[in-house]
C-alpha cells in the first residue's frame, strides 16, 4: 500500500494522508541551524548541537505519537482547524505534504479555506521560515484567525526534561510588537536568545503555555484558540512558547500571505544589552528585515534549490529505471548529508541527547558525502582525528559543539581507528588534496601532543597490530562495527551499559571481523605512505596485511563462510560448532571485500552461505540461527528478541557490504537483487509493511525470525546512507574515484542495458555511456579514443570527458 508517491521532477515525495504508518519525517538546514519537521507538522529545531542548543521541544515517543511542532491553528466563526491534520485531527477536504531537499509544504482545506505551509531553513542563516497562505476557495466572504505555535525548550534539552525544580522558574521572555524574544538564562551565562517574529501586525499573543493550552488542555484543543482569543500572556518562569494571532478578512478567491521567522542569535558579550535587562536585538532585527515579505521567502528558497540542484549533479544517472535514478540522484545522496549533518543525533528514533558524533560513524558517513562537500569533509576529518589519543585508539564518540570527546562511552572499540584511513584515503582519491596528510591534528583534543594526519593514520594501523590476541587475530576490545558484540562484558546488572563496562581484562577475545577491515584498508594506508615518498612503510604494511590474510585462512575460516570472532574463553562465534549464532553476515562482506580467499574459493563459497542461510524477502539478516537466550559472554546482542536489531535483524548497513563483495566475485545478479531488497523506492509498494519513509533507509528491518518481519526502524541517521551508495555508485554502476584517475567498472545485470552517468571530480565533468553487451569486461574509449584498463586520467579542471563504456 502507498501513502504517497514520488515526484522526481520536484525532487519531492508527495504524501497524500496525514495518516501514514509512523510520522514521515524531513529535515531543514544545512549548515549550523536545523530542524525536523513531520508530515504534520511535528518537530523541533536548534542550533549546532541538538542537546545543548535546542530551540524548540519535542516530546519523544509521546502519546499519541508526532506531538509538538510548528503549528497553525485556524478559527473561523467557532470552528478550529489545523491544515497539517494533526494536533486538532479536525477531517480535511484536502490534505498534501511534499517533503524537498531541505524544505516541506504542507496544505490543507476545509469549509472553503486552503492554507499552504511551507518550512525551510535559508542558506546561510540561523533561523527557520514558516510560511502561511491562506486561501479563500469558497464563495462567500470569509473573516479567520490564525494563531502560531512553538514551545521554546530551554536550551540543553536533557536538562530541560528533567531538571523541573529549577526549570519551571528560569523561563523569561520579552514581546516587542509582533516579535516574541525568548531569553531564558540569558540573564546569567548565556549569550543567545531565540526569538519568532510575524510580519504583520497582530491582534494579539502570547508566550506562556497554560495561558494558551489550558493546564487540562493538549495541544489539539488549546483554550485560546477555541475561544478564537490571545490571552496576551508574557510567561515569568513554567513554560515559555511563542504564539501570534492575526485577522485576515478574505474576500472570495482572496489570498493572503504572511512570513513567520524562528531565530536564533548569539551576541558578543560586550554586545549582550541594549540597556540593564532588556537584550540587545540588532542581529534580530536584521533577520526579520531578511524575511519581510513572500518576496524575500521565494528568493531564499529559490537559492536553496539552487544548492541542491549543484550539490546533486556532481553524480546524476539516467536510465530506464526510475526508482534505480530517483534513489540515486536524489534520496540516497541527500540522506548521505543529512548523516553528515546530524550524525545519529537527531530523528524521530535518536532523541539528540544521547550520542554525539560517532568516530566510525562519521568516517563512514564521509564516504557518502565526500564528493558533495569535499571542504567540509576535510573538517570533518581533522575533528575526527582530534579526538584519537596517541596510542591509536580513539573515542568513540564526540559532542558537535566542542569537538571534544564524551568521556562518559570513552575508548576501546577497536575497530574505530581504522575507519579514520579509510575517510582520509576517500577525501584524498576524491579531491587529490594530499596536503591534508601533514596538517598537525592533536591527539585528545591536546594541542601539545600534536602529529601529521599521516601519523594518526599509522597510529591507527599500528593499534590493530599492537592489539593482536592468541591466534593472532586484532582483540575485539568493548565491540568492533557491532556494537552488540560485547565479549568482554560479562553484565549481570540490570540496566548496566553494554558498550562501557568492562568486566573482564579483555586480552583474548578476537574479531575476524576487524581482521578483514585490516586487509581491506590496510592497503589504503600504504598508499597514503607512498603518497609522502615512504616506501619502506608501505612495504612493511603490506607485509603486515598479507600476512593477517593468512591468518584470517588459517584461524578465520569455518569450512564454509569466515568466523566471526573468538571469545572471552577462545571459543568460537558464528560457527557450525555454535547452537546459535552459527554465520555472521559482516565478515563475510569484509573479508571478501578484503579479497581474502577470492583466489582460493573461500570467497564464493562464503557468499553462497550468505544466500543459503541469511537472505530474506526484506533483505540479508545480521546473523543465524538468532540467539534464544542471553549470553553472558556474548552481550548486548543475545539481549534482543529473536529478529531484531543485532540479534537477525536486517540491519541495512552492512548488507552494501554484500553487493560490493559480489561484484568482487563478479556476481552481478547477485549484487543487484540485493541492492533492490532494502533500497527504499523498491519498497513503497510496501509501505504498510515497512512503516517508515519509502524515500530514506532504515537502520535495520525486522528479520525472518521476528513477529514483525519487514517492519523497519531507526530511520534516516544510518551508516546505510554513505554504504548503499557507495555499492550503488561506486560498485554497481562503476563509478568511483582513485588517486589518478577516475575507475569505471560498471557490475551489470541483465536488467539495466544502458544508462549515462554524469560524474564531476576535481573540477571536471565526465559523462559516462554505458552499454551492458553480457561481456563481464570492461572496454573503455577516452574522448573517442580505446584505452587499456579501467582507469580513465583526471582531466584538467573545466573540461568535459565522453567516455563510452562496453561492459
Ligand atoms: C551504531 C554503529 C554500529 C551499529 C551496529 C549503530 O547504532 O551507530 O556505530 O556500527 O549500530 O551495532
Amino acid at each position: 500500500m502507498q501513502f504517497g508517491h514520488f515526484d522526481d521532477s520536484n525532487k519531492e515525495y508527495v504524501i497524500t494522508t496525514p495518516k501514514t504508518p509512523y510520522p514521515w519525517i524531513n529535515y531543514l538546514g544545512s549548515e549550523n541551524f536545523f530542524g525536523l519537521v513531520s508530515n504534520q507538522a511535528g518537530g523541533y529545531c536548534f542550533y549546532q548541537d541538538a542537546r545543548l542548543r535546542r530551540l524548540t521541544r519535542y516530546r519523544y515517543n509521546n502519546v499519541p505519537t508526532d506531538v509538538g511542532g510548528r503549528y497553525f491553528y485556524i478559527h473561523e466563526a467557532g470552528d478550529y482547524w489545523t491544515p497539517s491534520w494533526g494536533p486538532s485531527k479536525k477531517e480535511l477536504d484536502a490534505y498534501e505534504c511534499r517533503h524537498g531537499l531541505g524544505y516541506t509544504k504542507i496544505s490543507g482545506t476545509r469549509g472553503g479555506l486552503k492554507a499552504d505551509l511551507l518550512f525551510f531553513v535559508p542558506m546561510g542563516e540561523t533561523c527557520e521560515v514558516h510560511q502561511v497562505t491562506l486561501k479563500n476557495e469558497s464563495k462567500q466572504k470569509k473573516s479567520v484567525k490564525l494563531f502560531s505555535f512553538i514551545e521554546f525548550c530551554l536550551w540543553n534539552a536533557q536538562d530541560d526534561g528533567t531538571n523541573f525544580q529549577r526549570n519551571f522558574s528560569t523561563g523569561e521572555v520579552e514581546v516587542v510588537g509582533s516579535t516574541l524574544y525568548h531569553k531564558t538564562e540569558y540573564r546569567e551565562r548565556r549569550n543567545h536568545y531565540a526569538f519568532y517574529h510575524v510580519n504583520a501586525k497582530v491582534a494579539g499573543f502570547d508566550t506562556d503555555r497554560e495561558t494558551f493550552l489550558g493546564l487540562y488542555n493538549g495541544f489539539s484543543e488549546p483554550d485560546v484558540v477555541t475561544r478564537g482569543k490571545s490571552g496576551n500572556s508574557v510567561a515569568s518562569g513554567w513554560s515559555p512558547i511563542g504564539s501570534h494571532c492575526l485577522e485576515a478578512e478574505l474576500a472570495p478567491g482572496e489570498e493572503r500571505t504572511f512570513v513567520f521567522v524562528l531565530g536564533y542569535v548569539e551576541n558578543p558579550q560586550a554586545e549582550k544589552w541594549a540597556s540593564p535587562g532588556i537584550i540587545n536585538k540588532v542581529r534580530a532585527e536584521r533577520l526579520i528585515e531578511k524575511f519581510a515579505t513572500s518576496e524575500q521567502v521565494a528568493g531564499e528558497l529559490a537559492k536553496l534549490k539552487q544548492h541542491w540542484q549543484n550539490l546533486l549533479s556532481g553524480y546524476s544517472i539516467k536510465s530506464s529505471d526510475e526508482k534505480l535514478d530517483r534513489m540515486v540522484n536524489i534520496w540516497n545522496q541527500y540522506q548521505c548529508m543529512v548523516t553528515f549533518n546530524m550524525s545519529r543525533s537527531a530523528s524521530y528514533f535518536e532523541s539528540g541527547i544521547g550520542r554525539g558524533m560517532g568516530f566510525r560513524d562519521s568516517n563512514q558517513d564521509l564516504l557518502g558525502f565526500v564528493h558533495l562537500v569535499p571542504e567540509r569533509a576535510r573538517e570533518r576529518i581533522l575533528d575526527i582525528a582530534a579526538t584519537q589519543f596517541d596510542d591509536g585508539s580513539a573515542y568513540h564518540q564526540y559532542q558537535p559543539l566542542t569537538k571534544r570527546g564524551n568521556n562518559e562511552v570513552g575508548s576501546g572499540f577497536n575497530d574505530d581507528p581504522l575507519w579514520l584511513i579509510l575517510g582520509t584515503a576517500a577525501y584524498i582519491k576524491e579531491t587529490g588534496d594530499a596536503s591534508i596528510l601533514d596538517e598537525q591534528v592533536p591527539f585528545d583534543n591536546d594541542a601539545s601532543k600534536a602529529a601529521s594526519l599521516l601519523e594518526h593514520c599509522k597510529r591507527s594501523f599500528d593499534h590493530v597490530i599492537k592489539n593482536l590476541g592468541p591466534h593472532g587475530l586484532p582483540l575485539i576490545g568493548r565491540a568492533d562495527w557491532n556494537d552488540c558484540l560485547n565479549l568482554n562484558c560479562f553484565s549481570e546488572t540490570p540496566g548496566e551499559s553494554f558498550q562501557t563496562t568492562e568486566n573482564r581484562e579483555g586480552r583474548t577475545a578476537e574479531s575476524i571481523f576487524i581482521a578483514g577491515m585490516f586487509v581491506a584498508i590496510g592497503p589504503e594506508y600504504a598508499a597514503l605512505a607512498e603518497l609522502r615518498g615512504q616506501t619502506t612503510e608501505a612495504a612493511r604494511v603490506r607485509s603486515e596485511v598479507a600476512k593477517m590474510s593468512e591468518v584470517v585462512l588459517k584461524h578465520g575460516w569455518d569450512g564454509n563462510w569466515f568466523l566471526r570472532a573468538y571469545d572471552f574463553f577462545g571459543n568460537k562465534v558464528g560457527s557450525k560448532e555454535c547452537k546459535d549464532g552459527q554465520i555472521f553476515i559482516e565478515p563475510q562482506g569484509y573479508c571478501v571485500m578484503a579479497g581474502i580467499g577470492v583466489a582460493t574459493g573461500e570467497a564464493k563459497k562464503a557468499l553462497d552461505a550468505v544466500k543459503e542461510r541469511l537472505d530474506t524477502k526484506y533483505g540479508i539478516v545480521l546473523n543465524n540461527p538468532p540467539y534464544a537466550e542471553y549470553h553472558l559472554e556474548l552481550g548486548e546482542i543475545s539481549s534482543y528478541p529473536p529478529g531484531y536489531k543485532e540479534n537477525a535483524g536486517i540491519f541495512c548497513h552492512n548488507n552494501p557490504w554484500i553487493m560490493i563483495a559480489e561484484t568482487v566475485i563478479g556476481r552481478a545478479d547477485r549484487a543487484w537483487e540485493y541492492y533492490r531488497k532494502i533500497a527504499p523506492a523498491y519498497l513503497e509498494e510496501i509501505s504498510e509493511i515497512h512503516r517508515t519513509e519509502p524515500y530514506v533507509y532504515s537502520q535495520m528491518i525486522a528479520g525472518k525470525d521476528a513477529v514483525r518481519h519487514g517492519e523497519a526502524k531507526n530511520s534516516w541517521l544510518t551508516g546505510t546512507a554513505a554504504w548503499n551508495f557507495v555499492a550503488v555508485s561506486q560498485h554497481l554502476l562503476g563509478v568511483r574515484t582513485d588517486y589518478t584517475g577516475l575507475r569505471i567498472e560498471p557490475c551489470l545485470d541483465k536488467s539495466l542495458s544502458s544508462f549515462t552517468v554524469t560524474r564531476r571530480a576535481r573540477g571536471a565533468t565526465y559523462v559516462i555511456r554505458v552499454k551492458n553487451e553480457g561481456t563481464g569486461k570492461v572496454a573503455l574509449k577516452v574522448n573517442g579514443s580505446a584505452i587499456e584498463g579501467t582507469l580513465v586520467p583526471y582531466a584538467k579542471s573545466g573540461e568535459t570527458v565522453q567516455v563510452e563504456c562496453s561492459v
